[in-house]
């Protein structure tokens, strides 16, 4: 599957083969793919926590459930749970990440990089500035009581977990199963460092739904979201490149397909869920 067909094809699925495990080199593929997301502010804030239904007690699972995450909970063998450190930032305050990136040239001089850049100004200018702002919220931490941290320092972890869940919605699919990111209620079995902010979890399963799974979602119109210059004029959308995208197979028919409403009572008969 090339990324334009990754992209097409990623749905968020919510009926999988509760009977068929994942093999562990494509949960391993899927981690891989998120070491390799851009890291704000150089600091790697990421971290996960890979579950495997079958090894749940019937009371964990029921509890992980919350209103908009139930049935397919039941039927996906894999949940990788998601955090953000929020000490990463701290303990990255010396400047090391920042200057390996200088040392392998990531960073590099002609923008203004060194050594002495990253302990004079970026250190004190912006990792600081960030770990020290005022503004703070009350985070929910995964191993007890809610912390003060900082607002930036929250929006950044914030970010790269979105670009994490980004990069593993799209590896999933592309190693062959489907995915969906959720809430769930993980409290009950997390025992994690309490500085892990805990980020929408990852169901992971091979489809029991089709691969169209209906169809590609709504979105709103094109022109309604993405201007040009500046704001008030539409990027106008070229059929063109449209009709490209769907050779391609990333742009694809959207929901719902005519057939959708009888795949959803034929599945639900298959798990005994209600019509
Ligand atoms: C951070 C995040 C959390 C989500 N949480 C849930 C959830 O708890 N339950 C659910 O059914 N879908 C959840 N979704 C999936 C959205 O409902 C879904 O992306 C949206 O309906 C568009 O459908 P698509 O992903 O198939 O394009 C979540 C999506 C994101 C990005």
């Amino acid at each position: 599957m090339d990324f334009k067909e990754a992209v097409g094809w990623r749905r968020s699925i919510r009926y999988f083969q509760p009977w068929r495990p994942v093999e562990r080199e494509k949960i391993q593929a899927i981690l891989e793919s998120t070491r390799l997301v851009p890291k704000p502010l150089g600091v790697d804030f990421v971290r996960s926590l890979v579950v495997y239904r079958d090894d749940l007690s019937a009371e964990d699972l029921e509890a992980l459930k919350t209103p908009t995450t139930t049935s397919q909970l039941d039927m996906a063998p894999v949940y990788i749970f998601w955090f953000a450190d929020l000490d990463a930032l701290s303990r990255a305050a010396d400047g090391a990440n920042l200057k390996a990136l200088t040392d392998v040239g990531a960073l590099p001089a002609t923008h203004g990089w060194s050594d002495e850049y990253v302990d004079g100004v970026v250190v004190p200018q912006v990792y600081r500035r960030i770990l020290e702002d005022p503004e703070v919220v009350s985070m929910p931490t995964a191993g007890g009581e809610p912390v003060n941290y900082s607002r930036s320092l929250v929006a950044a972890a914030r970010t790269a977990v979105g670009i994490a869940h980004a990069h593993a919605l799209l590896c999933a699919f592309d190693e062959g199963v489907g995915t969906q990111l959720t809430a769930l209620n993980a409290s009950r079995i997390m025992d994690v460092p309490s500085s892990w902010m805990p980020a929408s979890g990852m169901l992971v399963g091979y489809h029991a739904e089709s691969w169209e799974a209906g169809g590609q979602r709504p979105r709103e119109p094109f022109e309604d979201d993405f201007f040009e210059g500046r704001y008030g004029v539409p990027f106008h959308r070229d059929q063109a490149v449209v009709d490209e995208l769907e050779k391609a197979g990333m742009i694809q028919p959207e929901a719902p397909l005519p057939w959708r409403r009888k795949e959803i009572r034929g599945l639900a008969r298959m798990f005994g869920l209600p019509e």
